[in-house]
């Protein structure tokens, strides 16, 4: 790359980061999770180093933390607040413990004490004692100047207001972590992403009073400036903090050796699910005041600590309770609830367990140490049960035989193609008879790819269920206004807007209305072939009387699954009635097809390279309207490989190969030209 090219993306990546901190830092409202912050600030710190004229004054090794918000007064640090660098194994253990003996030219002769402290995902604060009385109170700011937050911090209990000890210093800035716990996230419903946002949300609260309705805590952990500290070690600090009246972490502890901290890492790691604050790492800060000062620091943060991270998509926790939850097929999952655990910013309190099988295969029990993973949009889910802290008296966990929202017979099926049952356990009731597979099938019914129907969210569902105003689809098209214009949280303006958005859905395409019946194995690609075959209403309904339900394995793509579930459906009463209604209430506009007849009838393309004159999406249609497909991989399905300018070697090699009929774009337009 180009030195241009690089300065370029380096410039992306700091506004970027700029962006993200901004968001994170001054709204309280971070909009990626701490993981891909974490990539991005490593991307940039990594540029940095291969290519030393690349700087900027936001970069994450320039600045600490994001600038004040401007609605405190700010004040400069009298010490600056710095931060940590990170480590996330073993071997960054071991190389931050080989600098610090080079630094100080001691060839592993000197064993080092460290002290180990688990480090609170809070949002730190430092706090001005003069003569034992609290002064002033910092949030770090951007590590130079803070923001005055003293008003808020003297809401919070854990912060000594005066001191009376004989040896507290007279001059001293103590720092530490404020956050709130997480059975008291819990009561706060909604308001903040996570613990550590309400924190620094509450703490910035422009009315001191607005701050002490949050039951903030407050954990010392250092200092900054001091005059008249007579210490030598960071475990006589931690010791002292807590003579002085602060609170200290209970699980502080002082560690010799890189092994012995792994082993204490661990150790915390599988305590964090019951812990009652949330931790992201430990801190190993050298426990020698001494050696710290020769240490000094390098750019924002000391040489003589390091914060030791938790992988940021796992976490261990404990299942309270494991629910089975009924989805709109019938399907049984079982879900664990999980005593709440912060993974990667986020709050998790249910894990998914899949399946009655996923279940019996790892023997998860109610009670039992689990840990759970987080990755990207993935439900959350258990990787592992930690058997050496189950308590003896656990039982293994009894799926239910039958449904537990209607009682019905659950069963799992044979699946004719894997010739083995399923892993699902359903519910064998035909659907609206069973209360939560009605809600599903009704949420399903209003859901973007269906009827799509503006403001009537899943909770809606939920609520109009609650309230008796919907029991069937078909409800939703004769509700009554007046009741629901009475109801709490809804006004004239809102109804109007409900019912203006219900009668637009009345009409609507065919394949949109088969969709959104939920047939069992009838996505959103079967609704439209079965469409395309069917053309009308008027022929599904016919379905029901002529029972010819077989001619459907005629249109390419349906198969027996698909038939017999079809079938099934017909076979129950309500649907049927559910049908008939519908069509009177609504406008199913008839399957509009495409020539069906064209050119290209039964032929795939797929084009290499760029066309003249025609973009790709214009070729695309031209075949379709004529009948064709286009499809996206080379195989004997592909009947033509249409080359443009600088094509895909590999494709056109592959194409020989399943003797697939290559064509220039003249010789295709010439195959188009015949018929006009
Ligand atoms: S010492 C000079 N000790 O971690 C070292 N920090 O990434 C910096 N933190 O800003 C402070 N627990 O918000 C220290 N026991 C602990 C800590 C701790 C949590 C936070 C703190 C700091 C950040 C550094």
């Amino acid at each position: 790359m180009t030195r241009k090219k690089i300065e370029k993306e380096y410039y992306k990546k700091i506004k970027k980061l700029t962006k993200l901190n901004k968001f994170y830092y001054e709204k309280n409202n971070p909009i990626v999770d701490d993981k891909e912050y974490d990539i991005l600030k490593k991307s940039i710190l990594k540029l940095e180093s291969e290519h030393s004229y690349l700087k900027s004054e936001n970069s994450p090794s320039v600045i600490v933390g994001f600038k004040p918000s401007k609605n405190f007064r700010k004040v400069p640090h009298r010490v600056p607040m710095l931060s940590l660098a990170n480590a996330f194994d073993q071997n960054d253990l071991n190389n931050f413990e080989k600098k610090i003996m080079n630094y100080l030219n001691q060839k592993n002769r000197l064993e080092i004490e460290y002290s180990a402290e688990p480090k609170i995902d809070g949002i730190s604060a430092s706090l001005s004692y003069k003569d034992g009385n609290f002064i002033t109170g910092l949030s770090r700011g951007d590590g130079r100047e803070g923001e005055d937050i003293t008003e808020n911090l003297k809401t919070i209990n854990d912060i000594p207001q005066k001191i009376s000890s004989k040896d507290f210093p007279e001059d001293i800035e103590i720092r530490g972590e404020i956050f709130i716990q997480n059975n008291d996230f819990k009561k706060l419903t909604g308001k903040f992403a996570n613990p550590r946002n309400a924190a620094s949300g509450s703490l910035r609260q422009k009315n001191p009073l607005e701050t002490k309705k949050i039951p903030l805590k407050f954990i010392a952990y250092t200092f900054g400036y001091e005059k008249g500290l007579k210490i030598n070690k960071q475990s006589e600090f931690l010791k002292k903090l807590k003579e002085w009246g602060f609170k200290t972490n209970p699980l502080n502890k002082t560690i010799k050796s890189v092994k012995n901290l792994m082993k204490n890492y661990h150790e915390v790691e599988n305590r964090r699910g019951s812990l009652d604050f949330d931790i992201d790492g430990i801190v190993y800060k050298i426990n020698d005041f001494q050696l710290q000062k020769r240490l000094g620091n390098i750019a924002n943060a000391p040489r003589w600590a390091i914060a030791h991270k938790f992988s940021a998509n796992n976490g261990i926790s404990k299942i309270e309770n494991i629910e089975i939850q009924v989805g709109r097929t019938g399907a049984l999952t079982p879900v664990a609830k999980i005593r709440p655990i912060n993974i990667g910013g986020v709050v998790v309190s249910n894990a998914t367990l899949h399946n009655e099988e996923e279940i019996i295969r790892k023997d998860i029990r109610v009670g039992d140490t689990v840990l759970i993973e987080r990755a990207g949009d993935v439900i959350p889910h258990v990787i592992s049960v930690d058997l050496k802290q189950r308590n003896n008296k656990s039982k293994k966990f009894v799926f239910p035989i039958s449904c537990p929202s209607c009682g019905s017979k659950t069963i799992k099926e044979y699946n004719s193609i894997t010739k083995k049952e399923d892993a699902v356990r359903r519910c064998t009731s035909e659907g609206f008879e069973c209360e939560k597979i009605a809600i599903e099938k009704i949420k399903h019914f209003v859901s973007k790819e269906a009827f799509n129907i503006d403001g009537f969210g899943k909770k809606i569902v939920e609520n109009f269920w609650k309230l008796n105003l919907i029991r069937l689809p078909q409800d939703i098209f004769k509700l009554d206004f007046t009741v629901i214009e009475n109801l709490d949280g809804w006004g004239k303006q809102s109804v109007s807007n409900l019912k203006y958005s219900i009668n637009i859905k009345k009409t609507i395409p065919f394949e949109k209305f088969i969709f959104a019946l939920g047939i069992r194995h009838i996505g959103l690609e079967n609704a439209k072939l079965i469409s395309k075959n069917l053309i009308s209403i008027k022929n599904f309904l016919l379905l029901s009387k002529t029972k010819k339900f077989n001619d459907l394995i005629n249109i390419d793509g349906i198969g027996e699954t698909q038939i017999n579930s079809i079938r099934n459906f017909f076979s129950n009463n309500i649907n049927l009635k559910m049908l008939k209604e519908l069509n009177e209430l609504l406008d199913i506009k008839d399957a509009v097809l495409s020539k069906s007849n064209g050119l290209f009838t039964n032929k795939t393309f797929m084009i290499t390279g760029k066309l003249e004159g025609i973009s790709r999406a214009e070729a695309k249609s031209v075949i379709e309207e004529n009948s064709g497909s286009i499809i996206s991989n080379v195989s004997k399905k592909l009947d033509y490989l249409i080359i443009g300018e600088k094509p895909t070697k590999r494709k056109i090699d592959l194409a020989k190969d399943f003797k697939v009929k290559i064509l220039s774009q003249d010789e295709w337009l010439n195959m188009l030209n015949k018929t006009s």
